[in-house]
């Protein structure tokens, strides 16, 4: 075993060097994408989407992907029309094209601006690809860390549904259709209530907390976050602010951003409006680039580490595994 771990870490010190650390081996890995959603206007992708997919292929080729989760604003600025809305090609399979993506399973929630038109066109869409897994608005994941029995639960809610679609204004002003978001809260509550599982995520568009252009969601500090703490969720993890963040309260609840599908957004609008020392990272205030939230899953922590999309790892965090 520790002959086997050397020649491993010699051969990712070799092929890997931007990692934080080296390979564990019995590992779930995956990484987190949100707004990557291009442009409304040809060629309907950016470069630092470009940048991103790129990211996310050497992420696969080197150290290795289980699947990716993308959580919102895929269509800037409207969504689709339909199942057939030629911005599937345009600004995502186009785009994530590299061989070593098509296998890798994406699971999705929606973003407000997916809601601006068509969800319903986006959730059909799993039907025409073999990697686009966007079942219903909101679900659960459950995984295996690979040779062991250690379990992963995901609940993938649709935090437009729950807090109300954003146009002009910055924060959501409360719910569409209450008793949607009513149904969507209980099932949340129940389904937490009922994880037994070593590791649970929550992961939406919308952020709890955030230091960036939004800043945090008011809708979700207040509903959300008492039931992330009653139920000991290892991690909330968001898009909808155009970074990369880590933020980490003093009880140890913890706040992944990551939302720099699309641009690099260097805004720190809302710094007074999260407790400093909860402030762990962020690109804006650390002046690092966006890019990936790489994820790895083993038996003893879960690791979150920020790639840039140079390759850079410019933060790792650790979170410990619940004690059920
Ligand atoms: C939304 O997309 C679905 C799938 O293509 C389509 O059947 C439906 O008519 C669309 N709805 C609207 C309002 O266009
Ligand atoms: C996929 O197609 C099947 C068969 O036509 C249909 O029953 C199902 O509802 C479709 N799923 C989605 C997500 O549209
Ligand atoms: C979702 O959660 C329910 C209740 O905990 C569980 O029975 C079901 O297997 C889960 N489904 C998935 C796909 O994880
Ligand atoms: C997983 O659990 C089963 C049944 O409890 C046990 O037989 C097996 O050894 C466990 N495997 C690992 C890798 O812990
Ligand atoms: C990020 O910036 C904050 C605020 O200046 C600082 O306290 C923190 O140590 C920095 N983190 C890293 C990993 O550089």
């Amino acid at each position: 075993m520790g002959r086997l771990n050397s020649v491993l870490l010699v051969c990712c010190l070799q092929t890997s060097w931007h990692l934080c650390r080296p390979l564990e081996q019995a590992a779930l890995r995956f990484a987190v994408l949100a707004d990557w959603g291009g442009v409304p206007l040809p060629p309907y992708y950016t470069s630092h989407e470009q940048a991103v997919a790129a990211e996310t292929d050497r992420l696969a080729q080197t150290v290795g992907l289980d699947f990716v989760l993308s959580l919102g604003d895929h269509f800037y600025l409207s969504g689709v029309q339909d199942v057939d809305d030629p911005r599937f090609k345009h600004t995502f399979e186009n785009v994530f094209s590299q061989p070593s993506l098509l296998d890798i399973p994406w699971y999705l929630v929606g973003g407000n601006h997916d809601h601006r038109r068509n969800i319903s066109a986006q959730i059909a869409y799993s039907n025409r690809s073999r990697r686009w897994n966007y079942p219903d608005l909101y679900y659960n994941l459950s995984f295996t860390v690979p040779h062991t029995n250690v379990s992963v639960t995901i609940l993938m809610i649709d935090t437009v549904v729950l807090c109300g679609n954003t146009y002009d204004q910055i924060q959501p002003k409360g719910p569409e259709h209450p008793r949607a978001a009513d149904q969507q809260w209980k099932w949340i509550s129940s389904t937490l209530a009922s994880s037994r599982s070593d590791y649970v995520m929550v992961a939406g568009h919308y952020p709890v907390w955030s230091i960036g252009h939004h800043g945090p969601t008011s809708c979700l500090v207040n509903k959300l976050r008492p039931l992330l703490k009653k139920y000991r969720v290892t991690a909330y993890l968001c898009g909808h602010d155009h970074d990369l963040q880590f933020i980490r309260e003093d009880d140890g609840s913890s706040f992944v951003v990551s939302g720099s599908g699309v641009v690099s957004d260097p805004s720190t609008t809302h710094r007074q409006s999260v407790p400093s020392s909860w402030q762990l990272y962020s690109s804006p205030v650390n002046h690092t680039s966006g890019g990936v939230a790489y994820f790895q899953i083993t038996e003893r922590q879960m690791s979150v580490e920020f790639m840039q999309t140079d390759g850079k790892c410019v933060y790792r965090a650790e979170l410990p595994r619940r004690k059920v």
